[in-house]
Protein backbone atom coordinates (compact mmCIF):
# COMPACT_ATOMS: atom_id res chain seq x y z
CA UNK A 1 0.00 0.00 0.00
CA UNK A 2 1.48 3.56 -1.24
CA UNK A 3 -0.82 6.84 0.40
CA UNK A 4 0.30 10.75 -0.49
CA UNK A 5 -1.06 11.21 2.80
CA UNK A 6 -1.24 9.61 5.85
CA UNK A 7 -5.17 10.71 5.91
CA UNK A 8 -5.42 8.65 2.92
CA UNK A 9 -4.79 5.89 5.85
CA UNK A 10 -8.01 6.51 7.89
CA UNK A 11 -10.68 4.42 7.37
CA UNK A 12 -10.95 1.12 5.67
CA UNK A 13 -10.49 -0.88 9.44
CA UNK A 14 -10.90 -4.40 9.63
CA UNK A 15 -14.30 -6.03 10.78
CA UNK A 16 -12.56 -9.14 12.45
CA UNK A 17 -14.57 -12.33 13.99
CA UNK A 18 -14.15 -12.79 17.55
CA UNK A 19 -14.07 -16.23 18.74
CA UNK A 20 -17.24 -18.21 20.12
CA UNK A 21 -14.84 -20.63 22.53
CA UNK A 22 -13.99 -16.69 24.07
CA UNK A 23 -18.19 -14.71 23.75
CA UNK A 24 -19.52 -18.19 24.28
CA UNK A 25 -22.43 -17.53 22.15
CA UNK A 26 -23.94 -20.04 20.35
CA UNK A 27 -26.02 -18.58 17.31
CA UNK A 28 -24.39 -15.20 16.84
CA UNK A 29 -21.21 -14.58 15.55
CA UNK A 30 -19.57 -11.59 17.04
CA UNK A 31 -17.23 -9.26 15.47
CA UNK A 32 -15.29 -6.28 16.15
CA UNK A 33 -14.58 -3.29 14.03
CA UNK A 34 -11.35 -1.84 14.81
CA UNK A 35 -11.24 0.82 14.81
CA UNK A 36 -8.28 1.28 16.82
CA UNK A 37 -6.14 0.62 13.87
CA UNK A 38 -6.98 3.94 12.40
CA UNK A 39 -3.59 5.59 11.90
CA UNK A 40 -3.81 8.11 14.47
CA UNK A 41 -5.34 5.39 16.73
CA UNK A 42 -8.99 5.83 17.21
CA UNK A 43 -12.93 6.06 16.05
CA UNK A 44 -12.20 9.80 16.42
CA UNK A 45 -9.64 10.07 13.45
CA UNK A 46 -12.26 9.67 10.48
CA UNK A 47 -14.52 12.49 12.82
CA UNK A 48 -11.65 14.88 13.51
CA UNK A 49 -10.27 14.95 9.94
CA UNK A 50 -14.21 15.06 8.34
CA UNK A 51 -14.70 17.84 10.67
CA UNK A 52 -11.44 20.08 10.26
CA UNK A 53 -11.08 19.18 6.55
CA UNK A 54 -12.90 22.17 5.16
CA UNK A 55 -10.92 25.11 7.18
CA UNK A 56 -7.49 23.54 7.63
CA UNK A 57 -6.32 25.40 4.26
CA UNK A 58 -7.92 28.51 5.55
CA UNK A 59 -6.62 28.15 9.10
CA UNK A 60 -2.31 27.71 7.53
CA UNK A 61 -3.13 31.03 5.06
CA UNK A 62 -5.04 33.11 7.30
CA UNK A 63 -2.90 32.20 10.70
CA UNK A 64 -5.84 30.47 12.90
CA UNK A 65 -5.79 27.85 15.60
CA UNK A 66 -7.59 24.66 15.62
CA UNK A 67 -9.83 24.54 19.03
CA UNK A 68 -11.53 21.98 20.69
CA UNK A 69 -13.32 20.26 23.64
CA UNK A 70 -11.29 17.10 24.15
CA UNK A 71 -9.83 15.77 26.30
CA UNK A 72 -8.82 12.55 24.54
CA UNK A 73 -9.31 11.01 20.84
CA UNK A 74 -10.43 13.78 19.06
CA UNK A 75 -7.79 16.23 20.11
CA UNK A 76 -5.07 13.63 19.56
CA UNK A 77 -6.30 13.37 15.86
CA UNK A 78 -6.89 16.77 15.68
CA UNK A 79 -3.05 17.49 16.55
CA UNK A 80 -1.77 15.27 14.08
CA UNK A 81 -4.37 16.85 11.73
CA UNK A 82 -3.34 20.47 12.29
CA UNK A 83 0.41 20.03 12.58
CA UNK A 84 0.06 18.60 9.38
CA UNK A 85 -0.37 21.47 7.74
CA UNK A 86 1.59 23.81 10.25
CA UNK A 87 -1.74 24.96 12.16
CA UNK A 88 -1.33 25.56 15.97
CA UNK A 89 -4.03 23.55 17.62
CA UNK A 90 -5.52 23.66 21.19
CA UNK A 91 -8.02 21.97 23.02
CA UNK A 92 -10.09 23.04 26.35
CA UNK A 93 -11.32 20.58 28.47
CA UNK A 94 -12.11 20.16 31.95
CA UNK A 95 -9.93 17.97 33.94
CA UNK A 96 -7.92 15.66 31.66
CA UNK A 97 -8.80 12.22 34.50
CA UNK A 98 -6.13 10.22 31.92
CA UNK A 99 -2.46 11.21 32.86
CA UNK A 100 -1.29 10.06 29.80
CA UNK A 101 -3.69 12.11 27.74
CA UNK A 102 -2.20 15.35 28.71
CA UNK A 103 1.49 13.81 28.36
CA UNK A 104 0.76 13.15 24.70
CA UNK A 105 -1.52 15.66 23.86
CA UNK A 106 1.84 18.39 25.18
CA UNK A 107 3.99 15.90 23.10
CA UNK A 108 2.19 16.24 20.13
CA UNK A 109 2.18 19.90 19.96
CA UNK A 110 -1.29 20.98 21.53
CA UNK A 111 -1.46 23.63 23.64
CA UNK A 112 -3.78 22.02 26.81
CA UNK A 113 -6.31 24.29 28.57
CA UNK A 114 -7.67 22.27 31.69
CA UNK A 115 -11.02 24.18 33.54
CA UNK A 116 -12.35 23.27 36.18
CA UNK A 117 -15.54 21.77 35.14
CA UNK A 118 -16.49 18.33 36.83
CA UNK A 119 -17.49 16.43 33.77
CA UNK A 120 -15.38 15.07 30.93
CA UNK A 121 -18.06 15.57 28.19
CA UNK A 122 -19.99 18.97 27.37
CA UNK A 123 -22.67 19.32 29.54
CA UNK A 124 -24.53 22.57 28.58
CA UNK A 125 -27.37 21.78 31.16
CA UNK A 126 -25.10 23.03 33.46
CA UNK A 127 -25.23 26.87 33.16
CA UNK A 128 -21.80 27.40 35.68
CA UNK A 129 -19.61 24.68 33.74
CA UNK A 130 -16.88 26.24 32.36
CA UNK A 131 -16.03 24.27 29.30
CA UNK A 132 -20.04 25.33 28.15
CA UNK A 133 -19.54 29.27 28.74
CA UNK A 134 -16.82 28.88 26.22
CA UNK A 135 -18.49 26.37 24.07
CA UNK A 136 -21.11 29.14 23.87
CA UNK A 137 -18.51 31.83 23.36
CA UNK A 138 -17.45 30.15 20.55
CA UNK A 139 -20.11 29.53 18.59
CA UNK A 140 -21.66 33.10 19.18
CA UNK A 141 -17.39 33.90 17.38
CA UNK A 142 -14.88 32.04 16.54
CA UNK A 143 -12.60 34.59 15.03
CA UNK A 144 -9.21 33.64 15.19
CA UNK A 145 -10.06 29.78 15.34
CA UNK A 146 -11.12 27.25 13.23
CA UNK A 147 -14.01 25.11 15.95
CA UNK A 148 -14.48 21.72 14.93
CA UNK A 149 -17.51 21.51 17.43
CA UNK A 150 -17.78 17.79 17.75
CA UNK A 151 -20.69 17.84 19.89
CA UNK A 152 -23.08 19.70 17.61
CA UNK A 153 -20.82 19.30 14.32
CA UNK A 154 -23.10 17.51 11.74
CA UNK A 155 -19.86 16.13 10.10
CA UNK A 156 -18.94 13.94 13.09
CA UNK A 157 -21.91 12.03 12.54
CA UNK A 158 -21.44 12.10 8.41
CA UNK A 159 -17.66 10.67 8.89
CA UNK A 160 -19.47 7.69 10.09
CA UNK A 161 -22.13 7.29 8.11
CA UNK A 162 -19.63 7.65 4.74
CA UNK A 163 -17.57 5.47 6.06
CA UNK A 164 -17.68 3.02 9.35
CA UNK A 165 -21.14 2.22 8.37
CA UNK A 166 -20.87 1.03 4.90
CA UNK A 167 -17.44 -0.48 5.52
CA UNK A 168 -19.57 -2.74 8.20
CA UNK A 169 -22.05 -3.47 5.22
CA UNK A 170 -19.73 -4.52 2.49
CA UNK A 171 -17.53 -6.49 4.90
CA UNK A 172 -21.05 -8.58 5.94
CA UNK A 173 -21.55 -8.93 2.18
CA UNK A 174 -23.78 -6.66 1.52
CA UNK A 175 -26.03 -6.89 4.74
CA UNK A 176 -26.72 -4.98 7.81
CA UNK A 177 -25.81 -6.94 10.32
CA UNK A 178 -28.55 -7.92 13.04
CA UNK A 179 -27.03 -6.00 16.02
CA UNK A 180 -25.08 -3.24 16.41
CA UNK A 181 -22.95 -2.03 19.52
CA UNK A 182 -21.54 1.04 20.32
CA UNK A 183 -20.42 3.19 23.32
CA UNK A 184 -21.87 7.03 23.09
CA UNK A 185 -19.22 9.69 23.51
CA UNK A 186 -20.33 12.78 21.08
CA UNK A 187 -22.63 10.30 19.67
CA UNK A 188 -21.17 10.84 16.04
CA UNK A 189 -20.30 7.54 15.04
CA UNK A 190 -23.00 5.70 16.65
CA UNK A 191 -25.66 7.52 15.28
CA UNK A 192 -24.03 7.88 12.10
CA UNK A 193 -23.06 4.10 11.87
CA UNK A 194 -26.91 3.36 12.83
CA UNK A 195 -28.45 5.75 9.95
CA UNK A 196 -26.60 3.37 7.36
CA UNK A 197 -27.06 0.01 8.92
CA UNK A 198 -31.30 0.99 8.99
CA UNK A 199 -31.10 1.95 5.43
CA UNK A 200 -29.75 -1.45 4.36
CA UNK A 201 -32.24 -2.96 7.45
CA UNK A 202 -34.41 -1.24 8.87
CA UNK A 203 -34.73 -4.12 11.52
CA UNK A 204 -31.39 -3.90 12.76
CA UNK A 205 -31.44 -3.39 16.36
CA UNK A 206 -28.94 -0.53 17.47
CA UNK A 207 -27.37 -0.45 21.63
CA UNK A 208 -25.79 2.41 23.07
CA UNK A 209 -24.11 1.49 25.66
CA UNK A 210 -22.58 4.38 28.66
CA UNK A 211 -20.79 4.37 31.80
CA UNK A 212 -22.87 3.92 35.27
CA UNK A 213 -23.39 6.79 37.18
CA UNK A 214 -20.78 6.34 39.61
CA UNK A 215 -18.33 4.92 37.29
CA UNK A 216 -15.86 7.09 34.77
CA UNK A 217 -14.72 5.28 31.59
CA UNK A 218 -12.82 7.76 29.80
CA UNK A 219 -14.56 8.66 26.44
CA UNK A 220 -17.77 8.52 27.05
CA UNK A 221 -21.22 9.26 28.82
CA UNK A 222 -22.39 8.33 32.30
CA UNK A 223 -26.32 7.45 31.74
CA UNK A 224 -26.98 10.95 33.45
CA UNK A 225 -24.99 12.92 31.19
CA UNK A 226 -26.38 11.20 27.93
CA UNK A 227 -29.52 12.94 27.39
CA UNK A 228 -30.04 16.06 25.42
CA UNK A 229 -26.77 16.95 24.60
CA UNK A 230 -25.45 17.61 20.99
CA UNK A 231 -26.25 15.03 18.31
CA UNK A 232 -27.35 12.63 21.19
CA UNK A 233 -30.62 11.42 19.44
CA UNK A 234 -32.81 8.85 22.06
CA UNK A 235 -34.51 7.39 18.78
CA UNK A 236 -30.84 6.01 17.56
CA UNK A 237 -31.12 3.77 20.08
CA UNK A 238 -33.43 0.58 20.23
CA UNK A 239 -31.85 0.35 24.05
CA UNK A 240 -29.27 2.27 26.16
CA UNK A 241 -27.52 0.14 29.16
CA UNK A 242 -24.89 1.28 31.11
CA UNK A 243 -21.75 -0.65 31.89
CA UNK A 244 -19.43 -0.61 35.19
CA UNK A 245 -15.51 0.57 34.87
CA UNK A 246 -14.96 -3.25 36.28
CA UNK A 247 -16.77 -4.32 32.95
CA UNK A 248 -14.78 -2.29 30.69
CA UNK A 249 -11.78 -3.27 32.31
CA UNK A 250 -13.02 -7.03 31.85
CA UNK A 251 -13.71 -6.36 28.54
CA UNK A 252 -10.28 -5.08 28.07
CA UNK A 253 -8.45 -8.00 29.50
CA UNK A 254 -10.60 -10.72 27.56
CA UNK A 255 -9.90 -8.95 24.39
CA UNK A 256 -6.32 -8.21 24.59
CA UNK A 257 -5.43 -11.90 26.43
CA UNK A 258 -8.13 -13.84 24.02
CA UNK A 259 -8.82 -12.31 21.06
CA UNK A 260 -5.46 -10.67 19.98
CA UNK A 261 -7.02 -7.32 20.48
CA UNK A 262 -5.36 -4.51 22.39
CA UNK A 263 -9.02 -2.22 23.25
CA UNK A 264 -8.74 0.60 25.65
CA UNK A 265 -11.90 0.50 27.95
CA UNK A 266 -14.49 1.72 25.64
CA UNK A 267 -13.40 -1.64 23.55
CA UNK A 268 -13.74 -3.45 26.23
CA UNK A 269 -16.98 -1.93 27.52
CA UNK A 270 -18.48 -2.40 23.95
CA UNK A 271 -17.47 -6.39 24.23
CA UNK A 272 -19.00 -6.93 27.97
CA UNK A 273 -21.77 -4.68 26.66
CA UNK A 274 -22.65 -6.64 24.01
CA UNK A 275 -21.82 -10.33 25.20
CA UNK A 276 -24.05 -9.44 28.08
CA UNK A 277 -26.87 -8.14 25.88
CA UNK A 278 -26.89 -10.86 23.25
CA UNK A 279 -26.55 -13.70 25.92
CA UNK A 280 -29.96 -13.87 26.58
CA UNK A 281 -31.19 -13.62 23.09
CA UNK A 282 -28.94 -16.62 22.53
CA UNK A 283 -30.61 -18.60 24.52
CA UNK A 284 -33.86 -18.34 22.46
CA UNK A 285 -32.25 -18.21 18.63
CA UNK A 286 -32.80 -21.22 16.07
CA UNK A 287 -31.20 -18.90 13.38
CA UNK A 288 -27.62 -17.71 13.05
CA UNK A 289 -27.69 -14.21 13.76
CA UNK A 290 -24.76 -11.34 13.28
CA UNK A 291 -23.40 -8.34 15.88
CA UNK A 292 -21.03 -5.80 15.29
CA UNK A 293 -19.48 -3.69 18.05
CA UNK A 294 -16.75 -0.67 17.79
CA UNK A 295 -13.52 -1.17 19.00
CA UNK A 296 -12.80 2.52 19.81
CA UNK A 297 -8.73 2.82 20.65
CA UNK A 298 -5.92 1.14 21.76
CA UNK A 299 -5.22 0.16 25.80
CA UNK A 300 -2.23 1.72 25.51
CA UNK A 301 -2.50 4.75 27.21
CA UNK A 302 -4.60 3.51 29.96
CA UNK A 303 -2.42 2.19 32.11
CA UNK A 304 -2.55 4.44 35.19
CA UNK A 305 -6.50 3.92 34.51
CA UNK A 306 -6.01 0.33 35.07
CA UNK A 307 -3.47 0.90 37.94
CA UNK A 308 -5.82 2.44 40.13
CA UNK A 309 -8.95 0.01 39.12
CA UNK A 310 -7.04 -3.00 38.47
CA UNK A 311 -4.10 -2.74 40.62
CA UNK A 312 -4.06 -6.87 40.72
CA UNK A 313 -3.99 -6.65 36.97
CA UNK A 314 -0.38 -5.10 37.34
CA UNK A 315 1.18 -7.23 39.95
CA UNK A 316 0.53 -4.86 42.49
CA UNK A 317 -1.72 -5.94 45.64
CA UNK A 318 -5.24 -5.10 45.48
CA UNK A 319 -6.97 -2.19 47.07
CA UNK A 320 -8.04 -2.72 49.99
CA UNK A 321 -9.53 0.95 51.12
CA UNK A 322 -10.83 1.93 47.75
CA UNK A 323 -14.53 3.39 46.64
CA UNK A 324 -15.05 0.10 44.51
CA UNK A 325 -15.02 -2.19 47.94
CA UNK A 326 -17.56 0.43 49.14
CA UNK A 327 -21.31 -1.39 49.88
CA UNK A 328 -24.50 0.63 48.90
CA UNK A 329 -25.18 0.26 52.70
CA UNK A 330 -22.07 2.29 53.09
CA UNK A 331 -22.65 4.51 51.31
CA UNK A 332 -25.75 5.85 52.29
CA UNK A 333 -25.06 5.74 55.76
CA UNK A 334 -22.05 8.73 55.54
CA UNK A 335 -22.81 11.62 57.64
CA UNK A 336 -23.58 14.88 55.56
CA UNK A 337 -23.57 18.18 56.89
CA UNK A 338 -25.06 21.30 55.05
CA UNK A 339 -23.13 24.73 54.77
CA UNK A 340 -24.86 26.35 57.30
CA UNK A 341 -23.90 23.62 60.17
CA UNK A 342 -20.51 23.37 58.56
CA UNK A 343 -20.13 27.04 58.78
CA UNK A 344 -20.53 27.09 62.68
CA UNK A 345 -18.60 23.32 62.60
CA UNK A 346 -15.37 25.00 61.03
CA UNK A 347 -15.53 27.68 63.34
CA UNK A 348 -16.39 25.82 66.67
CA UNK A 349 -14.35 22.54 66.57
CA UNK A 350 -12.06 23.98 63.51
CA UNK A 351 -12.00 20.50 61.50
CA UNK A 352 -9.38 19.47 58.81
CA UNK A 353 -10.85 20.98 55.34
CA UNK A 354 -10.25 18.53 52.99
CA UNK A 355 -11.20 19.46 49.07
CA UNK A 356 -11.23 16.94 46.57
CA UNK A 357 -11.57 18.84 43.08
CA UNK A 358 -8.62 19.67 40.77
CA UNK A 359 -6.01 21.98 41.40
CA UNK A 360 -7.57 24.78 39.20
CA UNK A 361 -10.76 24.53 40.51
CA UNK A 362 -9.11 24.92 43.94
CA UNK A 363 -7.14 27.99 43.15
CA UNK A 364 -10.10 29.17 41.49
CA UNK A 365 -12.10 29.49 45.09
CA UNK A 366 -12.43 27.67 48.08
CA UNK A 367 -12.96 27.45 51.59
CA UNK A 368 -10.32 29.49 53.71
CA UNK A 369 -7.78 26.90 55.49
CA UNK A 370 -8.69 23.82 53.49
CA UNK A 371 -6.29 21.73 51.87
CA UNK A 372 -6.31 20.39 48.12
CA UNK A 373 -5.94 16.91 47.76
CA UNK A 374 -7.36 16.21 44.59
CA UNK A 375 -9.38 12.30 44.33
CA UNK A 376 -6.95 10.51 42.55
CA UNK A 377 -4.38 11.48 45.11
CA UNK A 378 -6.59 11.16 47.55
CA UNK A 379 -7.38 7.27 46.82
CA UNK A 380 -3.85 6.70 46.68
CA UNK A 381 -3.24 7.91 50.34
CA UNK A 382 -5.68 6.25 51.30
CA UNK A 383 -4.11 2.91 50.40
CA UNK A 384 -1.65 3.15 53.28
CA UNK A 385 -4.15 3.65 55.88
CA UNK A 386 -6.04 6.36 57.33
CA UNK A 387 -3.97 9.48 56.29
CA UNK A 388 -5.14 11.99 59.55
CA UNK A 389 -4.77 12.34 62.97
CA UNK A 390 -8.19 10.41 64.68
CA UNK A 391 -8.27 13.38 67.15
CA UNK A 392 -9.36 15.84 64.76
CA UNK A 393 -12.77 16.23 62.73
CA UNK A 394 -12.37 15.82 59.18
CA UNK A 395 -14.78 18.21 56.72
CA UNK A 396 -14.50 16.78 53.22
CA UNK A 397 -15.76 18.97 49.98
CA UNK A 398 -15.86 17.77 46.20
CA UNK A 399 -18.18 19.54 43.82
CA UNK A 400 -21.46 18.83 44.42
CA UNK A 401 -21.23 16.28 47.59
CA UNK A 402 -21.24 13.00 45.88
CA UNK A 403 -17.33 12.28 46.09
CA UNK A 404 -17.33 13.48 49.16
CA UNK A 405 -20.04 11.40 50.78
CA UNK A 406 -18.58 7.98 49.01
CA UNK A 407 -14.53 9.15 50.76
CA UNK A 408 -16.65 10.49 54.17
CA UNK A 409 -17.77 6.45 54.30
CA UNK A 410 -14.86 4.64 53.74
CA UNK A 411 -12.71 6.69 55.82
CA UNK A 412 -15.12 5.97 58.64
CA UNK A 413 -15.25 2.28 58.03
CA UNK A 414 -11.61 2.72 58.37
CA UNK A 415 -11.96 3.99 61.91
CA UNK A 416 -12.08 7.95 61.66
CA UNK A 417 -14.39 8.56 64.36
CA UNK A 418 -15.67 12.14 63.23
CA UNK A 419 -15.54 12.71 59.50
CA UNK A 420 -18.17 14.36 57.52
CA UNK A 421 -18.85 15.41 53.85
CA UNK A 422 -20.21 18.85 52.72
CA UNK A 423 -23.54 18.52 51.37
CA UNK A 424 -23.88 20.05 48.07
CA UNK A 425 -20.40 20.21 47.63
CA UNK A 426 -18.19 23.67 47.22
CA UNK A 427 -21.44 24.40 44.47
CA UNK A 428 -24.03 24.57 47.13
CA UNK A 429 -21.41 26.09 49.47
CA UNK A 430 -21.28 29.04 46.82
CA UNK A 431 -24.72 29.35 46.63
CA UNK A 432 -25.84 29.51 49.95
CA UNK A 433 -23.56 32.80 49.85
CA UNK A 434 -21.06 31.56 52.23
CA UNK A 435 -17.35 32.74 51.97
CA UNK A 436 -15.02 31.46 49.59
CA UNK A 437 -11.41 32.63 49.00
CA UNK A 438 -9.22 32.65 45.90
CA UNK A 439 -5.36 31.57 45.87
C1 LIG B 1 -12.17 5.99 23.60
C2 LIG B 1 -13.48 6.44 23.05
N1 LIG B 1 -14.48 5.56 22.95
C3 LIG B 1 -15.69 5.93 22.51
C4 LIG B 1 -15.96 7.21 22.12
C5 LIG B 1 -17.34 7.55 21.65
O1 LIG B 1 -17.43 7.93 20.34
P1 LIG B 1 -18.49 9.03 19.88
O2 LIG B 1 -17.94 10.37 20.31
O3 LIG B 1 -18.52 8.89 18.41
O4 LIG B 1 -19.79 8.73 20.53
C6 LIG B 1 -14.94 8.14 22.21
C7 LIG B 1 -15.18 9.53 21.87
O5 LIG B 1 -14.39 10.40 22.13
C8 LIG B 1 -13.67 7.76 22.68
O6 LIG B 1 -12.66 8.62 22.81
Amino acid sequence: MRLDSITDAIGDTPLVRVDPAVHGLRHIDLYAKLEMLNPFGSVKDRAAWHMVRPGLTAAADGHRTVVELSSGNTAKALSLLAGLYGVPFKTVTNRIRVPEMRDLLLLLGAEVEELPGQTECLDPTSTDDPLTLFHQELTGSADGYVYTDQYYNARNTEAHAAGTGPEIVADLDGRAPDHFVACVGTAGSSSGVARVLREHDPGVHVLGLVAHKADFIPGIRTIDEVQGVGLFDPATYDTIETVTADEAIEGMVTLARRCGMPAGPTGGAAYTGAVRHLRTLDAELTERRTAVFIVCDRIESYLSYVRQRRPDLLGRPAHRNSLATLTEAEAAAATGIGTEDAERWIAQDEPLVVDLRSPFSYAALHIDGSVNIVDELFAELLQGGLPFSKSRPVLLACPVGEQSARYAALLTRMGHPDVRSLAGGIIAWRDAGAPLVRE
